[in-house]
């Protein structure tokens, strides 16, 4: 008897290779490629990807027999998930396989852009000796602007307090009581923007999000802030972000995720106050290995006819 094919279209951990368990045939394929992606995708049952694998009506038109996309990872934001459902293929993803990775990913930008480590590394490898340079600021008693206080927002706060940071937080959708846990002001976008030494962005990617840090708000931050963007590319207007390190106004960043993936000529690489990472949030082990199998098992669930539980 043939074996359902589950397509393994990005980089996964070995582990998600032994939930899958021996009654399907794996294949892989750099789902990153297009043409790889669409004629690997011909004749699949299922297809396990990342954030790099575009999952668009071309390609889900491309699978026939396309039952279950799985995406190890919280976001889905690369997958057409009307054009799948219209196709009657099921959509499931790891919701909290990473955000741990993620909360951590930001608290080393945060320490990385405070204390100017990016800058420190790169130039004394290259010979050179800038302590003066390089002073940077404490972490105590500054105020950290959370936008989104969602899993991975609310992970950043608990950390955050841990080094005695006073927390202001947006979310359109927080309750009261449930801020006041996380130890959190609530305020509105723009109070935000005054009073915050660091911001660091906690939201999906949506028309409403893209831009959402760019000119019009760096008019509105505080002089010498620091900025972190761990979520997606885009929410934090590159350009504009490079124009506010340039002229001052801000004084460092961090930043993981990229408007294009990877990123093409940015200011942001020349600038010394700009720590930079491709797109590390979910990449660790522990993360990788969670939504692997989380992923893993909802695939083999729903290719044996079984109801998939909500992750
Ligand atoms: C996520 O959405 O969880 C991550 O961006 C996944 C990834 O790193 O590919």
């Amino acid at each position: 008897m043939t074996k359902p094919v589950v397509l393994i279209a990005e980089n996964l951990s070995p582990a998600t290779i032994d939930a899958l368990g021996p009654d399907f045939e794996t294949r892989h394929c750099n789902g990153a490629d297009r043409a790889e992606l669409l004629a690997a995708i011909a004749d699949v049952d299922a297809i396990l990807i990342r954030s790099a694998t575009q999952l668009d009506e071309e390609a889900i038109s491309a699978a026939p027999n396309l039952k279950i996309i799985a995406r190890a990872g919280v976001g889905l934001d690369n997958v057409d998930v009307p054009a799948a459902t219209r196709a009657g293929v099921m959509v499931v993803n790891a919701p909290t396989s990473n955000i741990t990775s993620a909360a951590e990913l930001t608290m080393a930008h945060i320490l990385a852009s405070a204390r100017n480590l990016g800058a420190g590394n790169s130039s004394l490898k290259a010979g050179e000796w800038k302590r003066s340079k390089l002073t940077g600021v404490e972490l105590y008693e500054k105020t950290l602007g959370i936008i989104g206080l969602g899993r991975i927002g609310g992970l950043v706060a608990e950390r955050a307090r841990a080094f005695g940071m006073k927390l202001v937080g947006y979310d359109p959708y927080i309750t009261q009581a449930r801020a006041a846990q996380m130890g959190v002001t609530v305020m509105e976008l723009d109070e935000l923007f005054a009073c915050s030494d660091f911001i660091t962005v906690h939201m999906p990617k949506t028309p409403e999000t893209i831009g959402m840090i760019g000119a019009e708000a760096f008019e509105k931050t505080k002089p010498g802030v620091r900025i972190v963007n761990v979520a997606r590319g885009g929410i934090v207007d590159e350009e504009a972000l490079a124009v506010a390190v340039a002229d001052g106004r801000v004084a460092g960043a961090g930043i993981d995720v990229w408007a294009t993936e990877p990123p093409e000529h940015s200011a942001l690489m020349e600038q010394d106050c700009v720590n930079v990472t491709p797109h590390l949030g979910a990449s660790t082990v522990e993360a990788q290995e969670k939504a692997g199998v989380a992923v893993a098992k909802s695939v083999r669930l729903a290719l044996s006819g079984e109801l998939v539980p909500d992750a």
